[in-house]
């Protein structure tokens, strides 16, 4: 439909290349003039000034000059590639999407690897989350699982999240720190948020500083809901598992590979793909009946909080090899507009407060960051099934559309009725009530037990880095009050844990807590709490 002339045939891209003249492939300006020189402007005289009328400096320059984009405002760093998912047996019994149904179907992918804090020309390996944005071009449109490689965040509801990221960003005084930890800003955040805490656990620890894309696991963080045919619904918990297994550099690894390598982790993606070696990862579902919301002593709607895989097992259902790498990165991955409203008929939302954040924050952003609302018209953002709509103009306008009428309904040049049958995407028809208040529930208020849980999980060496990397963080920090106060968090966590990290930045210990913040710790969350359980 973009292709066909106003008159209807022929084609007018067919028409063109018949008189596609120049065989040499010369120099043309953007309108297909050839031009004479590239080496010199037009200027009156040898030494004298340059015309306005040098349309071919003028156009080289301008393009030149609006060659950036603005940068993500967070996750400006990232790394991208192509590549196909397959789900293994039907689930037709959790959800209707087609792709999650028919394993013979064989879905292309575009994913989008990236660090959060850091500028888009920062180094690959700091102390920081990793995106793990994955894009499956399904028949029903396009899915999006915009996810992270650990599987809890720093705060519960997307209100927030403009303060989080001007406290982990460098400080707007003198745009310092690059790195995404180790400043005043963000650990003055993490003390008067305890909310923060179980997120802070990962974030210390190896976890936060993959080796390779390849051996990174991702997860939705969110629960979702799956909806099948029969319109019943299930939540559900997205995880990748990586085939080679989790490893991470260690920190004075990191370091070193900053200064000798900044690209590490997008050269290992890029050459391994380039060399066949393709990154596979399996998805695995945790799902949880709609009947059993409430049967967990914390809220599954909270994305600071996992469900432990011993309560429910994250069960594989289907596989992700990576074997492409873009052609552009500037056309594929750094155009590249993710967005949790992205949503094929038989994946839904639920009210966790920061996934709803997220669904109004991303289109908004990408209106900004790519000029306008035509950017789903860029290859890497087209769906592979057609497009039909009224949606008309704006800048950067690719379609030719036809017809005197862009309205629903019409009587004059036929249209595109919305047609609510068993294809369409019908918002799950959850039964809310309730007043209208700005407060948090009461089931979000255990800010504590699960990143007790972390810690408990992690093996003796694993603690050490951790107390290490809380070190060398807070010993960084400059005020004397945020150090204590982060002490006094970590004392809900461990105890023993909050005297380590005291004794290395010279707070004074804290005396063990009387009784923890824990409150709704459960037996099964202890015994969850193994050594590599998490
Ligand atoms: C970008 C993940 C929370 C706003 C991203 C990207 C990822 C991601 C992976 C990079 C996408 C890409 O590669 O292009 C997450 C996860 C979150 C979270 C897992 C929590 C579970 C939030 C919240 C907000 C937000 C709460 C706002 C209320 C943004 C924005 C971008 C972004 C504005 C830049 C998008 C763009 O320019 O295309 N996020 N995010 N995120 N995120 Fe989030």
């Amino acid at each position: 439909p973009l292709r066909r002339s106003r008159r209807g045939a022929p084609d007018k891209q067919d028409q063109l290349d018949e008189f596609r003249v120049d065989p040499r492939g010369r120099l043309t300006t953007d309108h297909g003039i050839p031009v004479d020189d590239t080496d010199n402007s037009v200027k009156v005289g040898e030494r004298g000034p340059t015309l306005m009328e040098d349309f071919h400096f003028r156009e080289k320059v301008t393009h030149f000059d609006h060659e950036r984009i603005p940068e993500r405002v967070v996750h400006a760093r990232g790394s991208g590639a192509y590549g196909h998912f397959r789900v293994h047996e039907s689930l037709a019994e959790f959800t209707k999407a087609e792709f999650l149904c028919d394993p013979s179907l064989e879905t292309p992918v575009f994913v989008r690897f990236s660090t959060v804090a850091g500028s888009r020309g920062s180094a690959d390996t700091v102390r920081d989350v990793r995106g793990f944005a994955t894009r499956f071009y399904t028949r029903q449109g396009n899915f999006d699982l915009v996810g992270n490689n650990i599987p809890v965040f720093f705060i519960q509801d997307g209100i927030k999240f403009p303060d989080f990221v001007h406290a982990v960003k460098p400080e707007p005084h003198n745009e310092i720190p690059q790195a995404s930890s180790a400043h005043d800003t963000l650990w003055d955040f993490v003390q008067l948020q305890p909310e923060t805490m179980h997120m802070m656990m990962w974030m210390m620890s190896d976890r936060a500083l993959p080796r390779s894309f390849r051996m990174m696991q991702g997860f939705g963080v969110h629960t979702f809901r799956l909806v099948n045919d029969a319109g019943r619904s299930a939540f559900v918990k997205f995880h990748w598992k990586p085939r080679l297994g989790v490893h991470s550099l260690v920190w004075d690894e990191v370091q070193k590979i900053a200064g000798r390598d900044p690209d590490f982790n997008r050269r290992d993606l890029w050459e391994t793909i380039e060399a066949g070696h393709f990154p596979e990862y399996e998805l695995c579902l945790q799902i949880v009946p709609e009947a059993d919301e409430h049967n967990f002593d914390f809220d599954l709607l909270d994305p600071t909080k996992i469900i432990p895989e011993e309560m429910v097992p994250a069960r594989p259902v289907g596989r992700l090899v990576l074997d492409r790498n873009p052609d552009n990165f500037f056309a594929e991955t750094e155009q590249v507009a993710f967005h949790l409203g992205n949503a094929v008929p038989g994946i839904d939302f639920t009210d966790d407060p920061l996934l709803q954040a997220r669904l109004f924050s991303y289109l908004d952003t990408q209106l900004l960051r790519l000029g306008g609302p035509n950017f789903t018209q860029l290859p890497v953002n087209q769906p592979i099934n057609e497009v039909r709509n009224h949606h008309r103009d704006g800048p950067h306008q690719m379609a030719v559309h036809q017809g005197r009428a862009a309205y629903h309904p019409n009587s004059l040049s036929g249209g595109c009725p919305a047609l609510a049958d068993g294809d369409a995407f019908v918002h799950y028809p959850e039964w809310v009530q309730g007043n209208k208040i700005r407060k948090r529930s009461e089931s979000f208020a255990d800010h504590y037990s699960q990143a007790t849980l972390f810690w408990n999980s992690m093996t003796d060496w694993e603690k050490e880095h951790i107390v290490e990397a809380f070190r060398f963080e807070l010993g960084n920090v400059t005020h004397w009050h945020v150090r204590e106060g982060v002490v006094r968090n970590l004392n809900n966590v461990d105890h023993e844990l909050a005297v380590r990290v005291a004794e290395g930045i010279g707070v004074e210990p804290p005396s063990r807590p009387v009784t923890t913040n824990h409150g709704r710790s459960s037996p099964a969350l202890s015994q969850a709490g193994q050594p590599g359980s998490v």
